[in-house]
C-alpha cells in the first residue's frame, strides 16, 4: 500500500479509492504522467476511445481487473500490451473481433451501440494510435469504484457462500482457470415453513468471480460438498436467484414470499470463476445472502419449470427449434415475478410467449433472450399475469456444430430447454403431467 506522501506526489489527475478489502487503489486515468526519473510523457488514449472504454469496459477491465476480465483497459499502455489469451497479439488487436461477436460480445451485456462501435473500429483500423492534437483534450477515464450494491432490506438471515456456511471458509480458485464452474451443496437450513423475501449477492474476490446462480433441488446431496458442476447438476435443479456483474439483488413485493425448501431439500450454489489472468492468491467466499421469514406473507411464490424435455438436435444443424407448451390447470390468475432461461452450450436463443386464450395472434412476451450465452445466464423480472385459458409457449433454438445428435440430459454435451419461472400462487403454474415436480411441460419424464 502506498504512503500518504507518495499519494500527494501523484498529483491532481490521480484518483484513489479504498476497496472493500481495505486495499488502496490508485489510478491516473489516460493522462499518464512519465514514470519517475524519465522525462518523456507517456502516450495517451484518444479522448473518444477513452470515453467509450470508460463508459462500457472499465467496470470490469479496471486497473485491477474485476469479474474475470484478464486485463485492464484504462491507459494507452494497457491497449498495447500482449493479449493474455493470444500473446502474439496486442490487446487492441482483439478489440474488433470481440466487440462485434454477438455470441461472445464485449461488453457481455450485448453489443455496443453503433456510434461507440464506430469509434473503436476506426481507432483499430488506424492501428490504435495514441491521441494527437485536439483528441487529447478529453477527461481521463475516471476510476470505476466497482459495483455499488443496494443493501438488503433486512439483516441477512442466511448466507450460502463458497465454500460452506462457516465463517472464514474459502474456495481456492486455481491459477489459469478459465471457465471453472464450481458447485457447493448445502442442506436447507429451514426447519419450519419459511419464505425468502429478498436476495443479494455476496461479492468476495471480485477479481475472479464471473457470475453465480443459486439452485434448489430435491435430489439428495452431500452437505458441504464441492464439485465440478458441469454434468453434475441434478435434472430437477431449479434456478432460485442469480447474480452477474451489473446486477443487483432482488426484492419481492411486500405481500409475496418465495417458498423455501424444508430440511429434506437442498441448495446448490453454482459459481462460475474465471482466472485466466493467472492470479495466484484467489481465495473466494462469494455467494448469495437472503432475507428469510417464518411470518409467512399472504402470497406464496414458487419456481416452476417451463420448456421441453423433448430434445433431439440433428448433427450440424444451424437453427434447430424446440418448443414446449404449458397450459396451466389453475383456475385463478397467476402472477409472474421473473424468469431464468437455461440451456447448455449449443443454445442460441430462448423465448417464452404468453398466448392469450391460446391464440398466437394475441401474444405477450414473457422473456426473449435472442443472443443466449451459457456463460452469462441471468434472470429477468416480469409483471405479467397469466389468466385461465392462456398458453405459455417456450421456444429454444440451437446451433449444433457437432457431428452427433444431441438429446436432453444434464451432461454438458447434452442439452436443456428450461425457463425457471417464479410465480404465485405457488404451484399454480403447472399442468397435470408436471404438477408434482412444479413443471409445466408437454411430456413428463
Ligand atoms: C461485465 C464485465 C466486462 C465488461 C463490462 C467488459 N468485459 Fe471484456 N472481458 C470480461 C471477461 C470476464 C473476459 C474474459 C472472458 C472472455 O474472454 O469472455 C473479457 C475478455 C475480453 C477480451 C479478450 C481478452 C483476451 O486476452 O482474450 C477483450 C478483447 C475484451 N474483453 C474487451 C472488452 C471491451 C473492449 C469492453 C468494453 C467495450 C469490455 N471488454 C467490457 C469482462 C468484461
Amino acid at each position: 500500500m502506498r504512503q500518504d506522501n507518495d499519494m500527494r506526489a501523484l498529483g491532481r489527475l490521480c484518483g484513489a479509492l479504498v476497496l472493500s478489502s481495505g486495499a488502496l487503489l490508485t489510478q491516473c486515468g489516460p493522462a499518464e504522467t512519465a514514470p519517475p526519473g524519465t522525462s518523456a510523457p507517456a502516450l495517451r488514449l484518444p479522448a473518444d476511445v477513452a470515453r467509450v472504454m470508460g463508459d462500457n469496459c472499465t467496470s470490469c477491465h479496471a486497473s485491477t481487473p474485476r469479474f474475470g476480465a484478464p486485463m485492464a483497459l484504462v491507459t494507452y499502455a494497457d491497449t498495447q500490451r500482449a493479449a493474455v489469451t493470444q500473446p502474439t497479439q496486442r490487446v487492441w488487436q482483439l478489440l474488433g473481433s470481440r466487440t462485434h461477436d454477438a455470441r461472445r460480445p464485449m461488453p457481455p451485456s450485448g453489443l455496443l451501440d453503433a456510434p461507440s462501435l464506430g469509434v473503436l473500429d476506426a481507432w483499430v483500423a488506424a492501428g490504435a494510435p495514441p491521441c494527437s492534437g485536439t483528441n487529447c483534450e478529453g477527461p481521463p477515464i475516471t476510476p470505476d469504484p466497482g459495483p455499488v450494491l443496494r443493501p438488503l432490506p433486512c439483516q441477512a438471515t442466511n448466507r450460502f457462500v463458497a465454500h460452506g456456511t462457516a465463517a472464514g471458509s474459502e474456495f481456492h480458485v486455481p491459477t489459469n482457470a478459465g471457465n471453472l464452474n464450481k458447485c457447493f451443496a448445502f442442506r436447507s437450513p429451514f426447519t419450519r415453513p419459511t419464505q425468502a423475501t429478498a436476495f443479494g449477492p455476496v461479492i468476495d474476490d471480485a477479481r475472479v468471480l464471473h457470475h453465480l446462480i443459486l439452485f434448489s433441488t430435491d435430489t439428495p446431496q452431500r452437505d458441504g460438498e464441492v464439485f465440478d458442476c458441469d454434468g453434475r447438476l441434478p435434472r430437477d435443479a431449479r434456478f432460485v436467484t442469480g447474480w452477474a456483474p451489473g446486477g443487483q439483488g432482488s426484492v419481492l413485493p411486500p405481500d409475496v414470499g418465495m417458498e423455501m425448501p424444508a430440511t429434506d431439500g437442498w441448495f446448490i450454489l453454482q459459481i462460475h470463476y474465471w482466472n485466466i489472468a493467472g492470479i495466484a492468491d484467489a481465495d473466494d467466499a462469494s455467494g448469495i445472502q437472503l432475507c428469510a421469514t417464518e411470518e409467512l406473507r399472504p402470497h406464496a411464490a414458487a419456481i416452476s419449470t417451463l420448456g421441453s424435455l423433448d430434445i433431439d438436435i440433428p448433427p450440424r444443424s444451424t437453427d434447430h427449434a424446440v418448443t414446449g407448451r404449458c397450459t396451466p390447470t389453475a383456475r385463478e390468475p397467476i402472477h409472474i415475478l421473473g424468469s431464468g432461461p437455461h440451456m447448455h452450450r449449443l443454445g442460441t436463443s430462448l423465448r417464452t410467449e404468453v398466448l392469450r386464450g391460446g391464440d398466437a395472434a394475441r401474444m405477450d412476451m414473457l422473456v426473449n433472450v435472442d443472443s443466449f450465452s451459457f456463460d452469462s445466464q441471468t434472470s429477468y423480472p416480469s409483471e405479467l399475469v397469466v389468466m385461465p385459458g392462456d398458453v405459455l409457449r417456450t421456444t429454444c433454438r440451437y446451433r449444433n456444430t457437432t457431428t452427433s445428435r444431441v438429446f436432453f440430459g444434464e451432461r454438458t454435451e447434452d442439452e436443456m430447454c428450461f425457463n425457471f419461472v417464479l410465480a404465485w400462487p405457488a404451484g399454480a403454474l403447472s399442468n397435470a403431467a408436471g404438477a408434482s415436480g412444479r413443471r409445466c411441460i408437454d411430456r413428463s419424464q
